[in-house]
């Protein structure tokens, strides 16, 4: 790989926002078609094919699933022109693929990267979540009640619990966290789709959302804990497999403790960490895809931890 002046994962990342972009561009045009799944291979075909031009080599470990379940951006292959050494890539082609579908917030598409066996291998399931930003990080605890975690992040922040906002996905299954929030007082901020930007928001002063709270997709766990390490906030997550069908597909990929509580750090490791995405339609932490007359304007975020850097970048590109 080549080095331009910061690590050549800070180099990477940056090569990767034309991918996010194109793919952003591609799944922008279904906005409001009501068709996520067409919207979702739009995103795929464009980001396979810019990742192709690209010289490095990756290997997919979170994709679009395994081999025999997608031919484009599946576990295990091999992207890039380049040669050894070979880096982890985790993807999201189209977080929030309902949204997209729908014309609602938080759509994005998303590339971590980092060295190889730097990101957790995550099988698809669920996650309990609780992510904050750096000032809040060392006061969250997976384990302790919703009402002690909001009062100590209330008073890390220097804030009234009155005034603490707390997300979480609009799920049946997150009834009882919202019931102890507002029991206290915290404001709740329902939201459809997209933890991943929902997260993220809670380290970005653009968002002012506090904490993340409540059950999502495992695969989002890691983009967001790629992302935290790059912020500085923290993301703590543990398995919550829905059902007997999701516990046979973690132990089948021998995951057998569901009590272990990962740290960002435990997901996304070492200190050659990036993130890129670019928002599709607008949420915390990017905005949507723009079509004037003339231009197509994107608007993405490029983050690494060597150096930590966060650039938020606004690309026109004219037709
Ligand atoms: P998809 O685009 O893969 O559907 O993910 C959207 C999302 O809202 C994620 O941000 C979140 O982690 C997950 O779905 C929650 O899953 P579910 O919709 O099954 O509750």
């Amino acid at each position: 790989m080549k080095s331009n002046g910061g690590s050549s994962f800070d180099n990477l990342a940056l090569e990767f926002v034309r991918v996010t972009e194109v793919a952003a561009i591609a799944a922008a045009k279904w906005i409001g078609k009501g068709d996520g799944k067409a919207a979702d291979k739009a995103a795929v075909d464009a980001m396979r094919t810019q990742f192709n031009t690209i010289d490095f080599k990756g290997e997919i470990v979170i994709g679009e699933g395994a081999k025999d379940e997608s031919h484009e951006l599946y576990i295990g292959e091999i992207l890039g022109t380049g040669e050894d050494p070979v880096v982890d890539i985790a993807v999201d082609p189209l977080e929030c693929t309902d949204s997209v579908a729908n014309g609602l917030p938080n759509a994005l598409t998303v590339i971590a990267t980092g060295p190889k066996g730097s990101l957790y291998h995550a099988a698809d399931s669920y996650m309990e979540k609780i992510a904050v930003g750096p000032d809040a990080k060392s006061v969250i605890d997976l384990d302790a009640p919703v009402a002690d975690n909001i009062k100590k992040v209330a008073k890390a922040l220097n804030k009234e619990v009155s005034e603490i906002i707390v997300a979480t996905l609009d799920r049946e299954r997150h009834s009882g966290l919202i019931a102890e929030a507002r029991a206290i007082g915290a404001r709740v901020r329902l939201f459809s789709d997209g933890d991943v930007a929902m997260a993220l928001g809670t380290a970005l002063s653009r968002s002012s959302v506090d904490i993340l709270m409540g059950i999502g997709g495992s695969s989002e766990a890691v983009l967001a804990a790629a992302a935290m390490r790059c912020l500085g906030g923290e993301l703590l997550c543990r398995w919550k497999p829905k059902d007997e069908k999701h516990i046979k597909r973690l132990n089948d990929a021998g995951v057998t403790d569901f009590s272990t509580i990962f740290k960002s750090s435990d997901l996304a490791k070492g200190d050659d960490i990036s993130f890129t995405a670019t928002g599709v339609v607008s949420g915390p932490l990017a905005d949507g895809v723009l079509f004037t007359a003339d231009e197509i304007v994107t608007h993405s975020v490029v983050m690494s931890t060597d150096p930590r850097t966060v650039r938020f970048i606004k690309t026109k590109h004219f037709m």
